[in-house]
């Protein structure tokens, strides 16, 4: 059986994209093959890193940008969607016609700190808002809720005193985030290559 065809839809800088396709040069991802990268912000540096790795961009604008993202994803095979630093919310129409088929790393342990609104470092803001100890990151499966569906890893990672948004952010991203991503991606595309249910 091939390669599970991986498509990773980015935003911004792209440090998770990063972190999976270190994996998959390191050999890590015997079950995927990192086949696109589209970004729905033009200038995104994650698109960069995709260049750098070999790996086919394409930008997608707002207008009809679902429709143009399913054609796309049908014309490349693609099998398993890893939403990373992506900003948009898919549809439930766009999600529910791919169960187990897209996965999301989120930067808090959910169900703290997720849902609508809560992304980039206004979820480490409202963690230390909060006074919590500990947070960390979670990769789960996407369905029409935001940060609503099974969660596949979660990491814990210490608050400590003195953190910013910004220190919390780079540690979560570090011990957690660009750990979990790369071990869900291989996770997910070997059940989708051998079968097994998710
Ligand atoms: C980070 O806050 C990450 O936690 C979240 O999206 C933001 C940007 O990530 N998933 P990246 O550097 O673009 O991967």
């Amino acid at each position: 059986m091939l390669k599970v065809k991986t498509a990773v839809l980015v935003s911004g800088g792209g440090t998770n994209l990063q972190a999976v396709i270190d994996a998959s040069q390191r050999g890590e991802l015997p079950d995927a093959e990192l086949s696109l990268v589209v970004s729905d912000r033009r200038g995104a540096f994650a698109l960069q890193r995709a260049e750098k790795a070999g790996i086919r961009t394409e930008y997608i604008g707002r207008d009809g940008f679902e429709q143009k993202l399913s054609a796309l994803l049908d014309e490349c095979g693609i099998e398993l969607i890893v939403l990373a630093g992506f900003l948009k919310i898919l549809s439930a129409d766009f999600t529910e016609k791919r169960p187990g088929r897209i996965i999301n790393i989120h930067p808090s342990l959910i169900p703290s700190f997720c849902g609508e609104g809560y992304y980039g470092l206004r979820v480490h803001e409202q963690a230390l808002k909060y006074g919590v100890k500990v947070t960390g990151a979670t990769v789960h499966y996407v369905n029409h809720i935001p940060d609503g569906g099974k969660i596949i890893y979660q990491k814990a990672v210490d608050i400590l005193d003195g953190d910013t948004p910004e220190t919390l952010q780079r540690r979560v991203m570090e011990q957690a985030e660009w750990i979990l991503l790369p071990k869900a991606v291989e996770k997910v595309a070997k059940e989708i290559r051998y079968g097994k249910s998710y």
